[in-house]
């Protein structure tokens, strides 16, 4: 594990930009896992910087974690409009596929399976995560199995709580997702965590300090052999660096 400390979110998000380029540029056919949500904003503005000096994402395909249940590709919540947006019509170069699970399958089993499959024979390089203030990973909440594949799930209080700042209308806000499992995650080659502010801090200091266990999902990727936490000062401020033994800081 190695946990990297910058001081805004901006140059946290670049740095993990360039270990994006990185990956495609090292790699034939990347395969990009990708995240949703506030945190990773500041990275895939930076990314979208670096793809403007050429960057080929044309043999690139990107998984995504999750999708909100109830929300088609043209509704602005759901998160297929999210990447494009914020990623996707913004590259010069689309990649080759991007994969999102369908919230709107009229069989979300047979969709959780077919996605299943697609990760499967698209082995992911890097995945990027952000973290809920529950210590969530995708959306694979606290006191679930942490063996799971692809699955539906019901959103806790403290999701909905935290994603309700995008959604004017919070009645109407999903309750329930599609999301990947951790055994998919824990399979992708390197894994990037970014956590900014103060309302992380808890759930950064329990995934890196404390003991493995379902109420903590994110605590599953100390078994993980090379995961970055990408931090700022403020989501940092209850490590104990001092007593994380075998960490490069
Ligand atoms: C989104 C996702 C979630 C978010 C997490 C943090 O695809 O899988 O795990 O990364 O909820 O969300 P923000 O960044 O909005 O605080």
């Amino acid at each position: 594990m190695r946990i990297r400390i910058f001081e805004t979110p901006s140059e946290g998000g670049l740095y993990v930009a360039t270990l994006m380029e990185q990956t495609v540029l090292r790699l034939d056919e990347p395969v990009l896992g990708l995240a949703t949500g506030s945190t990773v904003l500041p990275c895939y503005a930076s990314f979208v910087q670096i793809s403007m000096y050429g960057l080929d994402m044309s043999q690139t395909s990107t998984l995504n974690l999750d999708e909100y249940v109830g929300l088609d590709s043209e509704h602005p919540h759901s998160y297929r409009y999210f990447m494009e947006e914020n990623l996707f019509r913004r590259l010069p170069i689309r990649p080759k596929e991007s994969y999102i699970p369908s919230g709107t399958a009229d069989n979300l089993d047979e969709e959780c399976r077919r996605y299943e499959d697609i990760i499967s024979k698209n082995p992911i390089d890097l995945q990027i995560l952000g973290i809920g203030v529950n210590g969530h990973i995708g959306f694979n909440e606290p006191n679930q199995s942490l063996l799971s594949t692809t699955h539906v799930v019901d959103l806790t209080e403290d999701t909905i709580n935290n994603n309700e700042k995008f959604f004017r209308d919070t009645d109407n806000m999903p309750k329930r997702a599609i999301t990947m499992g951790v055994q998919a995650i824990l399979r992708s080659k390197q894994i990037v965590l970014m956590a900014f502010g103060e309302s992380k801090k808890r759930a950064v200091v329990n995934s890196i300090e404390g003991t493995i266990r379902t109420e903590v999902p994110a605590s599953i990727l100390q078994l993980h052999n090379d995961v970055i936490w990408v931090l700022d000062k403020e989501s940092a401020s209850l490590l104990d660096l001092q007593m994380i033994k075998g960490v490069n800081v």
